[in-house]
């Protein structure tokens, strides 16, 4: 080969060595960048993926329900919260409603709800937030029947008052004419008269002695004894039917109480359970603890009852009974309200009804 041509072969050779070194560098750097990029982009996705956690843990550490909706059936996002109380078919119920807000009544509670629509790119989409408000409207349940009660009581007793002294005078002079000479028939209506005055100065007395404020004869037993005891003694009015009867104890501390009038409740609660038994039933009485209160819930599996009966149930004098006072209930509700403890019902027409009696474990 020429020499010219050697020349211009080692020239080009040379370029190419330069050329491809820079190359090698340009990779190298392409390389360096890529692989910046990739820790960059990693870094990012674990950055956002710890945002998504602590988001997500932030909203499932929220005490109400968020759900976000589109237009498919199924929610896109759900709360923990949400998870639980979705169950209840709520979701549901609530894309059929075009209402903004509102509360919603179901077998497992009481819910109020916001929706709002999304912007800022998440258009077609709404968030909605719901509370579980059933404890909150138990207790507003509660307070309202402790007011009505203590004015229904008070107007009660000072009605029984007026009533019991012209009854005395009414007793005793029929007493008196009783002794004088009376023809025979005179005589079956005195007593027919006296009957019926004796039998409202009992009814008066009942009032007088529930609605005057208790004075508890405390003593310290175990609330299961008395339970079954108290079950015993009612299962002989049940013999003829076909009731059958379970008792559960979770609680088994003895706490102070009164027992005679802890009787009586449960007695009027196992009457009424035995009279909302048709034909065949059972009646569960279970005494657990809950939250520093002893509680003792009373189970039938009879015809249940409205909620228009349910708001009613301890008013004096309210009953759905042919021979029933409508004094049983309101007896019961004074003697817990005595012992500082509070009742709650849950009841559906036709499939039973549960009370559920809560009594302090220690009184202040
Ligand atoms: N377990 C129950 N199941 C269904 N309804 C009930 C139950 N307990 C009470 N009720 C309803 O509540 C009403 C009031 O009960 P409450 O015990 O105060 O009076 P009563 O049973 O009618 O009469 P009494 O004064 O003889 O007890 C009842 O008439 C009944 O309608
Ligand atoms: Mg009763």
């Amino acid at each position: 080969m020429a020499k010219p041509e050697l020349n211009l072969l080692s020239c080009a050779f040379s370029e190419f060595t330069k050329a491809s070194d820079s190359l090698m560098t340009y990779y190298h750097s392409l390389e360096t960048q890529i692989r910046q990029l990739k820790e960059q982009v990693e870094e990012k996705n674990n950055q956002l993926e710890k945002a998504r956690k602590y988001l997500h843990t932030i909203l499932d550490s929220l005490p109400v329900g968020v759900v976000v909706l589109e237009k498919g059936p199924e929610p896109v996002f759900s709360n923990k919260n949400a998870k639980k109380l979705n169950g209840a078919g709520f979701i549901d119920s609530l894309k059929s409603s075009g209402e903004t807000f509102g509360e919603l009544k179901n077998r497992t509670g009481c819910f109020r709800w916001r929706r709002e629509a999304l912007n800022n790119g998440f258009e077609g989409r709404e968030v909605v937030v719901f509370e579980d408000v059933t404890q909150m409207e138990k207790m507003k349940e509660r307070l309202e029947r402790d007011e009505r009660l203590r004015a229904m009581g008070e107007m009660a007793a000072r009605i029984a008052h007026e009533i019991k002294n012209p009854l005395g005078s009414m007793e005793l002079f029929l007493s008196m004419l009783q002794q004088s000479k009376l023809r025979k028939v005179d005589r079956k209506y005195v007593d027919y008269i006296l009957f019926g005055v004796k039998a409202i100065d009992r009814v008066i007395n009942n009032i007088l002695s529930y609605t005057r404020p208790k004075t508890l004869v405390l003593q310290e037993e175990r609330l299961a004894d008395l339970v079954n005891d108290t079950v015993q003694f009612m299962k002989v009015s049940i013999k003829s039917r076909d009731i059958s009867t379970r008792v559960e104890t979770f609680h088994e501390r003895p706490f102070v109480f009164d027992p005679d009038l802890m009787k009586l409740v449960m007695m009027n609660l196992f009457a009424n359970a035995m009279d909302a038994i048709d034909e065949k039933g059972c009646i569960t009485i279970a005494i657990k603890e809950d939250r520093g209160y002893v509680v003792v819930s009373v189970c039938d599996d009879g015809v249940g009852m409205t909620e228009e009966v349910r708001k009613s149930l301890f008013n004096p004098f309210f009953t759905t009974k042919d021979k029933g006072l409508g004094l049983g209930l309101f007896i019961v509700y004074n003697i817990v309200k005595a012992h500082g403890g509070y009742i709650e019902v849950e009841s559906q027409p036709n499939t039973g009804s549960m009370f559920l009696i809560y009594l302090p474990e220690k009184r202040i």
